[in-house]
């Protein structure tokens, strides 16, 4: 404990005259109906996203509601608080533009405002990546919590989970598999519950990873949005958020580097989404760990995927969080994690293991003698096409497309490729690589989820299930297929990605980690002084402020004056 003042005196509007302060605070407060004997105690603040552009978090004031009951048990007061809420599918051009801007919400509102330590509530793509990284970066004692997985629907007799199954669907009616009436009905049967995305998504994929840094309850990531346990665990989060307050474990103190090695293990194990490599080095970042791609690739190959969820296997959250959930695959792995990494509850990542129910369903978490894939399911790539860097999904990819040669099938936008994709004259096979540019950090676009390129309708239709694609762009957790993405340096800042020309040859060798474009150096020198001017830079507001100081994918797309090291001025 420290001598300085907490709850409602902490951090006083100036006025320059602090017991003038303390006293309007009071009285403003007061004003909300609280007692004297509320407003003197120890501050919890509630820091949530949610809005009605939010489907994902549709549920967040019950779980306000319940945390709140934690809190008060335990001898605080809440004080909910709402920041910028970034709903996947309603943000345009896409939701990862916004994340570092929400970030910025939380950590300034977390700073700003008088709380003793504080409840994270997020649970969309971004939304946990934003509080993740606002909270590394005010460094005030946080936990997490998560909104939950969406449960599954039914259609015609098939379990249906947003969003693996939506992109299967509609595979299917770009092939005339299916007709427009059926896909109608099954538009309204995919996302039938509230939560998060009920697959091994990006929104999975980060509450898993908040639960393997440390940041939440054990067993918290994987439980349905609609269980009544998930307010249970929400009534303990508050609980735990007051422990905080007089045992102080500070962001900082949880995420350490071995930490951010045990979440990407996990991310490896459980078969993540490829955006959360974005996620979790813009988090390290904040926190001043550099994730190296390079050594991302020793932990993929020492690393077995073990959880058998879509879109790399067949389940679903819910069955991930009744089999188990991400203690149990922490206790498969266990040699392979750094086990003396504290937690927010105050055990170690060993001791939560110890303690964990041993029974586990090998049906979706797999024993490592019996893995999904004995290699984890993340590759970075590099070559001259990707010399930052590139990633696959390895283990939702086809392997019989990782070593060849193949022609290039070249997109120069996000326009061009919805003009021509499905052009029944395009100039493409089976055997081609079809890239999309201009769809990087730095592009127009800022990097949506348009790297999982559409298999041109005249092959879906011959029966064609898979192709390479390569891009500057990234793809959602829950979709599959050979797609490399987050090519970095992207083309709009100049990367060899802006050279590449429809007839060219690329070579993919997943074995070799590499990613070459087969194009002599003096060619490509010509290509280079002949790339047109770059279009002109956005000049206010945070279009100004993305341009300026976005980072490519193989530092988390955080802005460089976030990052731990300080601010870069821009150029
Ligand atoms: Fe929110 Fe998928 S749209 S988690």
């Amino acid at each position: 404990m420290t001598d300085a003042p907490r709850g409602l005196l902490g951090g006083l509007t100036n006025y320059g005259d602090a017991g003038f302060s303390r006293y309007l605070r009071r009285s403003f407060a007061s004003s909300m109906g609280y007692s004297r004997q509320m407003l003197d105690k120890p501050i919890v603040g509630i820091c949530y996203a949610a809005g009605g552009f939010n489907n994902c978090h549709r549920d967040v004031p019950a779980l306000i509601e319940a945390v709140k009951r934690g809190v008060l048990a335990a001898g605080a007061l809440p004080i909910d608080f709402p920041t910028i809420s970034l709903g996947e599918v309603f943000l345009s051009p896409t939701s990862l533009k916004y994340r570092n801007l929400m970030s910025m919400d939380v950590e300034e509102m977390i700073r700003a405002q008088p709380m003793d330590s504080v409840v994270l509530i997020g649970g969309c793509d971004k939304t946990v990546p934003a509080q993740l990284m606002g909270a590394a970066s005010a460094d005030l004692p946080a936990i997490q919590l998560v909104t939950g997985p969406m449960s599954t629907g039914r259609h015609r007799g098939e379990r249906l989970g947003a969003c693996t199954d939506c992109r299967r669907f509609w595979a299917r009616y770009r092939a005339d598999e299916i007709d427009a009436a059926e896909i109608d009905a099954v538009e309204q049967k995919l996302a039938s519950t509230a939560g998060t995305c009920a697959v091994m998504g990006t929104a999975s994929t980060m509450a898993a990873i908040a639960e393997a840094l440390g940041m939440m309850p054990a067993g918290a990531a994987a439980v349905p949005a609609v269980d009544a346990q998930r307010l249970r665990i929400a009534e303990e989060t508050g609980r735990i958020a007051v422990a905080l307050i007089d045992a102080p474990r500070r962001p900082s103190e949880i995420m350490t580097a071995p930490a951010i090695e045990n979440a990407l293990r996990i991310l490896l194990a459980i078969g993540g989404s490829t955006n959360a490599i974005l996620h979790l080095t813009a988090i390290a970042g904040r926190l001043g760990h550099p994730i190296d791609l390079r050594h991302l690739n020793h932990l993929s190959d020492t690393t077995p995927v073990l959880v058998n969820l879509k879109p790399t296997g067949d389940l679903y959250m819910e069955d991930l969080a009744a089999a188990g959930g991400i203690p149990a695959v922490m206790r498969e792995i266990r040699d392979l994690l750094h086990l003396d990494c504290m937690t927010i509850t105050g055990e170690t990542i060993g001791e939560r293991i110890d303690a964990w129910d041993p029974w586990v369903d090998t049906k979706a978490i797999r024993p490592r003698t019996d893995p999904v894939d004995p290699e984890g399911g993340l590759v970075a790539l590099f070559g001259n096409l990707a010399p930052r860097g590139a990633i696959l999904k390895r283990s939702a990819a086809d392997a019989r497309l990782f070593e060849r040669q193949a022609r290039c099938v070249v997109f120069d936008s996000l326009d061009d490729l919805a003009q021509r994709i499905d052009d029944p004259d395009l100039d493409v096979t089976a055997d081609d690589a079809l890239i999309l540019r201009n769809a990087g950090p730095c592009s127009p676009s800022s990097m949506p989820e348009a790297g999982y390129i559409p298999i041109p309708r005249k092959l879906a239709q011959a029966g064609v299930k898979d192709m390479i694609r390569i891009s500057d762009a990234r793809m959602s957790g829950t979709a599959f297929g050979t797609v490399v993405l987050h090519v970095s340096p992207d083309a709009a800042s100049g990367g060899m990605l802006a050279l590449v020309r429809s007839g060219d040859t690329i070579e993919l060798s997943v074995a070799n980690r590499r990613l070459e474009l087969l194009v002599d150096p003096p060619e490509l020198e010509q290509r280079r002084a002949a790339l047109p001017a770059p279009a002109a830079p956005a000049v206010r507001g945070h279009d100004w402020l993305h341009a300026q100081f976005i980072t490519q994918a193989d530092q988390g797309c955080d802005f460089t004056f976030l990052q731990r090291q300080g601010v870069t001025q821009p150029a």
